[in-house]
């Protein structure tokens, strides 16, 4: 299993929303969210202006996948986040060791089911 974090616009969420439950991803976390990209590396090359992003409104998604699910996922974020301007934001993978569904006791993949996986959920 792997976890996705993405810190995206909050303009985009609905958008990016909606295209992960179409690819069957409708299982998520998400809070607002505020952070810095790297704006002084930008004005020291005179990189794409010098727009300040800090204050553009964002969200923050979790997300915990079958691998098997993870590469369509990313793409489907990085899609449906994308307005080119700077301060698009950003996605992250990592390793999950273990994940369970409170409510039967599922382990691993079988708590964390996705799309063509109504067999593992009991
Ligand atoms: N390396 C990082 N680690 C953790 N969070 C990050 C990292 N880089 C960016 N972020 C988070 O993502 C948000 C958006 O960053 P992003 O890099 O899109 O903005 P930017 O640097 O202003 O613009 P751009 O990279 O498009 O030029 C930041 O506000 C911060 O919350
Ligand atoms: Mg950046």
């Amino acid at each position: 299993m792997k976890k996705i974090e993405a810190i995206i616009r909050t303009s985009k969420f609905e958008d990016v929303k909606s295209k992960l439950k179409e690819q069957g991803i409708d299982f998520f976390s998400y809070w607002d969210a505020s952070g810095i990209g790297n704006e002084d590396l930008r004005r020291l090359h005179g990189y794409r202006g010098t727009v300040d992003t800090q204050f553009i409104r964002r969200i923050f998604i979790s997300i915990v996948l079958r691998d098997i699910n993870v590469e369509k996922t990313v793409d489907c974020i990085e899609k449906s986040a994308f307005t080119g301007e700077v301060g698009d934001g950003m996605i992250f993978c990592y390793n999950i060791e273990e994940s369970v569904r409170i409510s039967n006791g599922a382990r691993g993949d079988a708590s964390t089911a996705g799309p063509g996986d109504i067999k593992l959920i009991k």
